[in-house]
């Protein structure tokens, strides 16, 4: 080779790597972020990535942009491995105009989305970045509606993870929205459409940037996010593992984990986490570790609509999506947001093949005025829609309370489960006996008040004992089929891992059709 073609060579590959220049990366650091580069070489597996597009710059000749060129024009991206699997990536570089999004930006992202929907691998970026590219005007809205447009067309075909690790504002928010998981860094990253400044001259509302769009705001209040990790390192971590539990496609299988925990093992444990008295809490997410691999529990929104647990886990080796009703929180009952949280990670187990176990311990819909007007009959029914749409193994354990609607709609044989099965201790009735008296027995009540409030005690005692005699178990169910089988909590995994196993063949279609209308 010339020597001058190399140092050409060399002089441009130098020019990729400061990027928006040493002082710039110097203060990125400083405000305890990683650089593009540094998030890339942590994700990816050492010597796999092949970045592409280094050399790219934006054809901006405004507001003197024709003077200002920089290698990559502020994204890295590119292919990689974790874990030795395939995946896409982007990385947008704040130290290049602010990582901000001109059009040429834009073709680099959707250049590798592209890729990554024909190979079927799924597609990260970690989104760092002031928004459009202000000196590019429409070309930039542009840029952004083809990233978006390739969400949603890549949306259940690959998996979509975004990783918010500095700005994202305006409507730059709806590309992570679409994705089917985002991430976010505690006290760096923030996600709004309309950020404070303009929130305080149109509604008068004075709120910081961390409290209106925050990793925490997002997690616990608006449920926009799915992840919070206190730093860089940590998230970057973690997202390796998500991958882990996922297919990398709709089509291929969840690559299968390897475990010493035996497919037979007993969880006894069940039985001392489930309390006497059937009006105690307890941890659904403790008895979940009980039953899965390696007590290994992939959880995802803790912190949002925590009266519903949804996460990822193994049986056997085997990705599972599990569900559970908690009720340490709002005693299990389905709200407008546990619906929700709950159906879209439903159907995104759905969409990738990731078979369904489901606990429930439901002692129905919480009442309420702002639940009605919030429309928990819409949201709700989101959830019903979810499991009664999803054709991938469905497995269920009622642990406890299965009451009213809410029975149907966690995972029922109604809704088509496979395997359902109850604990002894099970209650599956309309109502909870308590309320089933007050409406069965008015009269008898009325009567007993006026005989005085110890007859009265008297009285509901003995009408509540024989509703919970004739309803409060799980055999009226059983004996019709709609329990495969009563189980002890010893035999939870080994049951389950004898379904999953059964159900590896299972093949299920629905009528054909455009798309359904889930009550969005
Ligand atoms: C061009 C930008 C930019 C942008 C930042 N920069 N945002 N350049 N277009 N959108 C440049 C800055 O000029 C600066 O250049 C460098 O990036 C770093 O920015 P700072 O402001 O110094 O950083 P910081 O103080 O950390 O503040 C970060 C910030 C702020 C909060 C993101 O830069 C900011 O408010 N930027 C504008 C955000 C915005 O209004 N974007 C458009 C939103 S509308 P130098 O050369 O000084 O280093 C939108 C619509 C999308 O995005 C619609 C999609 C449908």
């Amino acid at each position: 080779m010339k020597q001058a073609a190399l140092e050409l060579w060399n002089q441009r590959n130098e020019r990729v790597r400061e990027a928006g220049g040493r002082d710039r990366q110097k203060k990125q650091r400083e405000q305890g972020k990683l650089t593009a580069r540094e998030r890339v070489e942590l994700l990816l597996d050492p010597g796999t990535f092949l970045e592409v597009d280094r050399q790219v710059t934006h054809r901006c000749t405004d507001f003197g942009m024709a003077e200002q060129k920089i290698l990559g024009d502020g994204v890295i991206v590119g292919f990689g491995e974790i874990d030795g699997r395939k995946v896409a990536i982007f990385s947008q570089d704040f130290t290049v105009f602010g990582g901000s999004l001109s059009s040429a930006h834009a073709s680099k992202i959707c250049k590798i989305m592209d890729l990554a929907l024909k190979a079927g691998v799924p597609v990260i970026g970690m989104n760092d970045s002031g928004g459009a590219r202000i000196q590019e005007g429409v070309e930039s809205l542009g840029g952004y509606a083809e990233i978006f447009w390739r969400n949603t067309q890549a949306s259940g075909v690959i998996p979509q993870i975004s990783m918010i690790m500095g700005p994202c504002a305006g409507g730059a928010v709806y590309s992570p929205a679409i994705t089917d998981f985002v991430a976010m860094v505690d006290q760096s990253s923030f996600m709004f459409v309309t950020g404070p400044d303009v929130i305080k001259t149109v509604t008068h509302e004075e709120v910081s940037k961390e409290d209106l769009g925050g990793a925490t705001a997002h997690a616990e209040k608006s449920g926009v996010s799915h992840f919070t990790f206190s730093s860089e390192h940590s998230a970057i971590h973690s997202l390796r593992k998500l991958v882990s539990f996922l297919p990398s496609n709709n089509c291929d299988p969840a690559p299968r984990g390897f475990t010493q925990d035996t497919a037979d093992r007993e969880t006894s444990g069940i039985d001392k986490i489930l309390p006497e008295s059937s009006h105690q809490p307890y941890d659904m997410r403790e008895l979940i570790l009980e039953t899965v691999d390696d007590r290994d529990f992939f959880e995802v929104q803790s912190q949002y609509a925590q009266n519903i647990v949804v996460g990822f886990a193994r049986l056997d080796g085997m990705t599972v999506g599990v569900v559970g009703n908690q009720p340490a929180h709002l005693a299990g009952c389905l709200d407008i947001n546990a619906s929700t949280k709950a159906a879209r990670f439903v159907r995104f187990c759905d969409a990738f093949q990731i078979p369904l176990v489901t606990f429930v311990d439901v002692p129905g819909f919480l009442p309420g005025v702002a639940q009605e007007y919030g429309g928990i009959i819409r949201h709700g029914a989101k959830l019903l829609y979810a499991y009664a749409e999803a054709t991938v193994p469905k497995l269920t354990v009622i642990t406890r309370k299965a009451y009213g609607g809410a029975y149907d709609v966690m995972s029922s044989k109604h809704v088509r489960a496979d395997f359902n099965f109850a604990y002894p201790q099970a209650e599956i009735a309309v109502m909870g006996a308590e309320g089933a008296v007050n409406i069965l027995y008015r009269e008898e009540i009325k009567k007993a008040e006026s005989q005085g409030a110890d007859a009265l005690a008297k009285k509901r005692v003995e009408l509540t004992e024989t509703y919970r005699k004739t309803f409060a178990h799980p055999y009226k169910a059983a004996e019709l089929g709609y329990i495969d089988e009563v189980i002890l909590p010893a035999q939870t995994r080994q049951r389950l891992i004898q379904g999953l196993k059964f159900l590896e063949t299972k093949r299920e279609s629905r009528p054909s059709r455009r798309h359904g209308n889930i009550p969005l």
